[in-house]
């Protein structure tokens, strides 16, 4: 019997890591599953353990508000020695690029425990874009005796690297997800109106949309465009809804402070306008729904840049480098940093070049199939593993 230890504490690494818990604790006869989180994340990453029923063996509960990258790395440094002191797993499985991960894998590192890199070898090779993650997954890649790349192409950085360990090309468990919540929503006609429910609540109504209203969803939380980037993303948002007042425009807002700091900077205290809605950080079911009826995903959000192409959906990443180029080759996603003027154009021609915008939206998945969680479990279980080792 194996133990495994899944770390994970940010929304994204639990959307990632979620449905490989649920695919470990599947085999019962050969696998010892234990979850821990560090809570880098508190609501955003409860909302997810809820929707895919994980309930952590440990919870380091480690978030402050506005905490600082120094606190977040020695409290969980601190965290994982005192878990590894009572339960010394065989492998560590950390996921992509957070503090989060880096920590842990240190943690594990120092206990001399195996570490597993899920969604292994991305890269911009600038390590001030994104800031920290680029160094946060260089750092993890170094220490990883298993790396599990989504591609070809992040198998390669690895090899260029010459890391230690095996590398595996698996596909991102994002797929996995996304797979699970888009079936349920396609199979199940009560759920969708049940989240057409919540969306209301939260407030957005998604009945506007009926009638062929175009819908732009946006999210934004990154660290190195705090301050001007954000200034001049926000204020291009603003423009074009006031440019375009028959399109809707939805901003679920990150609970960094920084983030909603920057947008009552430009809208001011009272946010409410006619066709803007800012909302609260949506549930993962809601959040695939509205990109599901969205026509076009402005973000600089790493995971949403593999799930929108997969349902067909433009993406505009308001960052200036991408470690996920494989969508960008196929056309679906374009940068637009955060240049006041390419957000306008771009959007703009989105919105009226039909041409412009049907080349964009064709769906295309370069990411997975949607068992990188099962390729995952076998391989750690020695399994044909051979394979995916091309
Ligand atoms: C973190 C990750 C980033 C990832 C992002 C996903 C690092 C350094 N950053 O950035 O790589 O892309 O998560 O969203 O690992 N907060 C809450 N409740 C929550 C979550 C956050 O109140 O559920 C607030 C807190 O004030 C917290 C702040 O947001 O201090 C920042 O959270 P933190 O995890 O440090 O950074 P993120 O910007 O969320
Ligand atoms: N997401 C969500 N609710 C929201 C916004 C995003 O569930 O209100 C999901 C989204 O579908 C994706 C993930 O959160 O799977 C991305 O998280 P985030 O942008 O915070 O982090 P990143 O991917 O940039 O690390």
């Amino acid at each position: 019997m194996k133990t495994i230890m899944l770390v994970f504490g940010t929304r994204p690494e639990a959307i990632k890591m979620c449905p490989l818990v649920k695919e470990f604790q599947k085999r019962t006869d050969v696998f010892n599953t234990i979850v821990c989180v560090t809570g880098q994340h508190r609501e955003m990453l409860d909302q997810v353990l809820n929707i895919f029923d994980v309930k952590p063996d440990f919870d380091m509960n480690i978030m402050r508000q506005g905490q600082d990258l120094t606190d977040v790395t020695v409290r969980i440094l601190t965290g994982m020695r005192d878990i590894f002191k009572t339960c010394k797993p065989d492998v560590v499985l950390v996921h992509g690029d957070t503090t989060t991960s880096t920590a842990a894998s240190l943690a594990a590192f120092y206990a001399q425990i195996p570490v597993g890199h899920v969604e292994a070898g991305l890269r911009t090779h600038n390590i001030y874009s994104p800031w920290p993650e680029e160094m946060n997954r260089q750092i993890t890649g170094r220490i990883a005796k298993y790396h599990f790349s989504p591609t070809l192409l992040s198998k390669k950085n690895l090899i260029e690297e010459r890391v230690y360990g095996d590398i595996y090309i698996t596909g991102n468990t994002v797929i996995d997800a996304l797979h699970m919540v888009v079936d349920k929503l396609k199979n199940d006609k009560n759920l969708s109106l049940e989240k057409e429910k919540k969306l209301f609540n939260a407030g957005y109504d998604v009945s506007r949309l009926n009638n062929d209203k175009k819908l732009v969803l946006i999210t934004g939380h990154r660290r190195e465009n705090f301050g001007s980037g954000f200034i001049r993303m926000v204020t291009a948002m603003k423009d074009l809804s006031e440019k375009y007042k028959d399109v809707d425009f939805v901003y679920p807002m990150h609970l960094n402070p920084n983030v909603r700091k920057s947008i009552h900077e430009v809208f001011g205290e009272n946010l409410k306008r006619p066709n803007f809605f800012f909302i609260e950080p949506l549930q993962y079911i809601e959040f695939v729904y509205l990109m599901e009826k969205s026509t076009i995903v402005l973000t600089d959000s790493g995971g949403i840049q593999e799930e929108a192409p997969a349902l067909g959906k433009p993406v505009l990443v308001m960052r200036d480098t991408t470690e996920r180029p494989e969508a960008l080759a196929y056309g679906t996603v374009h940068l637009v940093g955060t240049d006041y003027d390419k957000i306008i154009s771009e959007v703009s021609m989105l919105l009226e070049d039909i041409d412009a915008y049907d080349k964009m939206s064709k769906a295309v998945n370069p990411y997975g199939d949607g068992n990188a969680c099962n390729r995952i479990v076998r391989i750690l279980n020695d399994e044909n593993v051979d394979q995916y080792k091309v």
